[in-house]
Order: structure tokens, then C-alpha cells, then sequence
């Protein structure tokens, strides 16, 4: 048995860059066919972005859109307008991500594709939520982060590098896309109950500050009693009326902090991230492992609350402790004892640890051609019951007359779709250059 979720379920995605593609790449490798509107000739911006060879698509694109269908349309012309209704007509979900007003002058705004059929889900990202002061401004991936306390929360809380810092992770775009994929599964699901399709409007701004909730948590506790313990500002450093950029706090109730490891002058990701818990045994545990039983009967260390006013400390002898030993050994000795423990990994470090190519964590993509085999990271969740496969990346229109057939254009109009632009680029005007004098 080996089910695809979405079997039977169509896509029109009308995405590109990061946050609708990963939404339909999810969707796509969950069984959902998935036809990606291209426009003639460009194409989603991403194939030539940060590309590794001028001639071939980057791996922006290759690690976003596998396993999808690309048809070129300019859904401007009049016959792209027919092109895309008959592609509405036969999906159950249409998903785009142009900038605000985009859809609305192009002609498919969700009344519009609602009208078309009643039955498709219509999922949009914007940057910002309808209610927003910013709710017209174009977003990319800082814009989401600087204005959902994201950045403003990030870094270090003191010195010269006390800057809003955004975080590597792709909050803003990435996490935009996966919590669209949420809303249409769902909406999926309620179709069942209506038989109609729902608008699901996604911002990133509302990913974004979903994602931040508890340095919302942080601002109500902030308001209530002037600071917060967790910080390293407390006891003694001052708050302001603002949660601080955290550093590498735990940010919970746990007590967590990142060390350096015996390489670290030569080796900047020579760091472990350990973390002491709060009840006792724990706490017993760690000492021991540690070889810090005096702090058992200390009364500055031997109870939680006393830990946070002296972390400080804590920290100092925890790092005297890591300075001449190596991170993976760390977290052996102290996973052992039952502490949170890790190692700070690079991207280098990740994807040459051959355990996580186990079919779902990091997947190996055959594109075929001068690309060959490239690496991306898979459906992020496995079902006892379904294994996605991960198949190539169309080129720029590389389905485009299949499509077309499949919606029931004979091969003349096919032709004429290329010939008028809306399949294919404008043939160029030859240039009569009047000044030239050449007779050759
Ligand atoms: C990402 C973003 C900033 C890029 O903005 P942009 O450079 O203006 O590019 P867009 O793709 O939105 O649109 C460019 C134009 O191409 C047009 N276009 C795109 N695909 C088309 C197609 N297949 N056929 C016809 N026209 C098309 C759009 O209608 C738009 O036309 P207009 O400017 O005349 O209205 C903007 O799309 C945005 O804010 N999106 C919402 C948030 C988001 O998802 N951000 C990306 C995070 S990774």
C-alpha cells in the first residue's frame, strides 16, 4: 500500500520565487499534480538567480519546484485568458503569489476564479494581512522577518553587534509556503462538508509572527513584572520595555547556552548548545556527568530559580569545561546522562551525513543532463503508509503543448498560441537599421 495523499488532486500554480513554490512543491510530492504557470521566455525569476552555471536553472529553482508541470502562458493575452480559465476550470486548487493588485489586473482575482468553478480553492500569499498598514507593500524574506519581531528578537542584546539579525532559517518564505500548504489541506477537507472551495488568504507577516509567539509571551511577562529570566540581563543588567535580542538563551524556562569546543579559534562552528533542566534529578544527573556534585548542596545552584539568577556562572564553569574537548564527544557524554545536548553543525557538516539520506531527510534529485544528481531536503514528515518519490524539475514550458492537448486545443491553435506570444516569446522584430550604408 503506498497512497498518495493528493492522488487525484490538481494544482494550477501560479507561483514563483520561494513561498508559493514551496507550498507546491509539498503539495506535489504529497501526489497533488501540480502545473506551474510560467511567463513566455522568463519563467519563475528564480531559474536564473544565484545560478551555478549561466547556461543552466540554480539550485533556488532545481530545490523548489521537482516533480511539477511547467506550461509558458502570458495569462495577459486574450487566448492566455482562455488557456488559464480551462486550467481553473479542472483544478481543485489555484495558488499565486504576485505582488498585491497582480492577480486583480490580470483578471483572476478569487471572485473571478470562484465564479469560474465554484469548487477550486484559491490559496494567495501576500506579505502582509489584509488588516495591515503595509498591507500594498512587495515582500521578500527580511521585510517578513523585520516586521514580525523576528529580527528585532535575533542576535546579540549588547556591544557593536547588537543589530536586528535575521534568522537563516527561511521564516518569511519557506514557512509562508508550509503554512498555505496547511490552510488548503484543510480547506480541502471543508470542501467535503460544503462541496465549494474557500479563499485562503496566507501572509507572510502571519507565518512570520506565528513563528514568534513567544517573544509575544515574552512582551506580556515584560509588561507584567519588568523582566524576564530567562535573560542573561537578569538579575542585575536592565530591561527595557521591549523584549531583547536573545543571544543563544534556551528561550523557554530551561536553562541554555551555547559553548565553545576545542577548535573554535579555527573552526567557527566549533560549538555545542547544552541545556540544564529544571528538576532535580535532571539537575543531579548533569552535575554528575559534569563532575560538579558541589554544586548539589550549593544553595546558588541546587534549585532552578537559584540557577537563573546565577547563570552567569553556570555558564563560565560550563565552558571551562567544553574548552578542550571536542563537540561530538560532549554530546555523547552528556546525552548519556540525559541532558538536551547538540552540536552546532554547517550546511557542510549536514549534507555530508550520509544517516540523513534515508529516502525522506535529505533526497538525492536525478534532473538528468549536464545537472545530474542534486541533493534538497524532502517532505519533512513520513507516513507509515506512503513514500513520496523525487522526481525532475520541468524546463522553462516543457509540458506546454501536452497541456494544451489535454485541454482539448487541436494542434493549429498550439501553433498559433506560439506564433502570437501567449505560449512562447514574441518572435523579434527584425531591426531595419536605416543608417547603415553597407551593401554586402
Ligand atoms: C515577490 C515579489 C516582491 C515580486 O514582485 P514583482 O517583481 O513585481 O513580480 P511579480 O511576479 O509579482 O509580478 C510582475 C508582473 O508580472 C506579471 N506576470 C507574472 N507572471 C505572469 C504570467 N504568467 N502572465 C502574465 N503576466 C504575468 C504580473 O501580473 C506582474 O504584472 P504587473 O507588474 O503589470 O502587475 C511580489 O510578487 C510579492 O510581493 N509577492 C507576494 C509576497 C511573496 O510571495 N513574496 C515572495 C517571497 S519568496
Amino acid at each position: 500500500m503506498n497512497t498518495a495523499p493528493l492522488q487525484g488532486i490538481r494544482v494550477v500554480d501560479f507561483t514563483s520565487v520561494q513561498s508559493g513554490p514551496s507550498c507546491t512543491q509539498l503539495l506535489a510530492w504529497l501526489g497533488a499534480d501540480v502545473i506551474k504557470i510560467e511567463r513566455p521566455g522568463v519563467g519563475d525569476a528564480t531559474r536564473k538567480e544565484l545560478q551555478f552555471d549561466p547556461n543552466l536553472p540554480s539550485y533556488y529553482f532545481l530545490q523548489l519546484n521537482s516533480d511539477k508541470k511547467s506550461i509558458a502562458l502570458d495569462a495577459a493575452t486574450p487566448d492566455g485568458k482562455e488557456i488559464l480559465t480551462k486550467l481553473i476550470e479542472g483544478a481543485d486548487i489555484f495558488v499565486e503569489n504576485l505582488h498585491p493588485g497582480a492577480m486583480d489586473k490580470l483578471g483572476f482575482s478569487w471572485e473571478v476564479v470562484h465564479k469560474i468553478n465554484p469548487r477550486c480553492i484559491y490559496g494567495t500569499i501576500k506579505g502582509f494581512p489584509v488588516s495591515s498598514q503595509y498591507v500594498d507593500l512587495k515582500a521578500y524574506e527580511p521585510i517578513a522577518q523585520v516586521t514580525a519581531a523576528a529580527a528585532s528578537t535575533t542576535g546579540w542584546y549588547e556591544g557593536d553587534n547588537d543589530v536586528p539579525t535575521q534568522s537563516g532559517a527561511a521564516l518569511g518564505d519557506s514557512n509562508t509556503g508550509m503554512h498555505l500548504a496547511i490552510g488548503l489541506l484543510a480547506a480541502l477537507l471543508q470542501r467535503e462538508h460544503t462541496g465549494e472551495g474557500t479563499y485562503v488568504y496566507q501572509s507572510m507577516h502571519n507565518a512570520c509572527l506565528n513563528l514568534c509567539r513567544i517573544k509575544t509571551r515574552d512582551q506580556l511577562t515584560l509588561d507584567k513584572i519588568g523582566y524576564l529570566t530567562q535573560f542573561p540581563q537578569y538579575p542585575n543588567g536592565k530591561f527595557g520595555d521591549f523584549v531583547p535580542r536573545s543571544g543563544n538563551i534556551e528561550g523557554g524556562g530551561v536553562l541554555g547556552w551555547t559553548y565553545k569546543c576545542k577548535n573554535w579559534a579555527t573552526d567557527p562552528n566549533d560549538y555545542v548548545y547544552i541545556i540544564f533542566q529544571r528538576g532535580e534529578k535532571d539537575f543531579e544527573l548533569a552535575c554528575k556527568a559534569l563532575g560538579f556534585e558541589d554544586w548539589l548542596t550549593n544553595p546558588d545552584f541546587n534549585t532552578a530559580d537559584a540557577r537563573d539568577r546565577h547563570k552567569q556562572e553556570i555558564y563560565a564553569r560550563v565552558q571551562a569545561w567544553c574548552i578542550d574537548k571536542d563537540k561530538y564527544e560532549i554530546t555523547k557524554t552528556l546525552a548519556a546522562a540525559g541532558m538536551p545536548v547538540g552540536p552546532v553543525l554547517s550546511t557542510k557538516e549536514i549534507l555530508d551525513d550520509q544517516s540523513l539520506y534515508d529516502g525522506n531527510t535529505l533526497v538525492k534529485i536525478n534532473q538528468g543532463g549536464e545537472i545530474g544528481e542534486f541533493v534538497t531536503v524532502g517532505v519533512p514528515f513520513t507516513f507509515s503508509n506512503y513514500q513520496p518519490t523525487y522526481g525532475p524539475c520541468p524546463s522553462l514550458g516543457g509540458n506546454t503543448d501536452e497541456i494544451l492537448t489535454s485541454l482539448g486545443f487541436t494542434a493549429e491553435q498550439i501553433e498559433s498560441f506560439k506564433a502570437n506570444g501567449t505560449t512562447a516569446p514574441m518572435p523579434k522584430k527584425p531591426t531595419t537599421d536605416t543608417t547603415s550604408t553597407s551593401t554586402k
